[in-house]
């Protein structure tokens, strides 16, 4: 799970996902990662802290770090949470191999409306919608993959 901070969108969508996978009994690895370096180290934003405990969620277990062109190799599936994100993950493809593994999240539950996850820094009522955005995408990932 790929955004630009890696503390409001992707923890959101590691949270989530990580959810999904255990009550389904799937055994996944879950990561989040930002294509910017300036939050790392970092606790999730106390806003999609928040929104996650409303659901149910704990991310407060998470740090955030960049996303480095390894990820391409260590996963078999890069969801990036807006377009920027998908182009700038892009750009460290070496392979097609690697290039097909880089998806737009929301493709999963929008396919071929080429939509990003709106980037919710900047909005404090943007979380609950941010949220329910991923979660409807995390349970197509799950029905698609599991
Ligand atoms: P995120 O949100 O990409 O969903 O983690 C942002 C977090 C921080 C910044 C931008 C977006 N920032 O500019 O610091």
């Amino acid at each position: 799970m790929v955004c630009l901070g890696n503390i409001c969108r992707s923890p959101l969508a590691e949270g989530i996902m990580k959810t999904k996978a255990a009550q389904a009994g799937l055994n996944w690895h879950i990561d989040s990662a930002g294509t910017g370096h300036w939050h790392a180290g970092e606790l999730p934003d106390r806003r999609s802290i928040a929104v996650a405990r409303q659901n149910g969620i704990d991310i407060t277990d998470q740090r955030a770090r960049q996303f480095i062109p390894e990820d391409l190799e260590r996963f078999d599936l890069i969801l990036a949470m807006d377009t920027r994100n998908h182009a700038d993950i892009l750009r460290h493809a070496t392979t097609e191999a690697q290039r097909q593994k880089v998806r737009l999240m929301l493709d999963y539950s929008h396919p071929g409306a080429a939509r990003s996850v709106p980037d919710p820094y900047y909005d404090d009522n943007g979380f609950q919608h941010v949220f329910e955005l991923l979660d409807e995408a995390c349970e197509q990932v799950l029905i698609q993959y599991q």
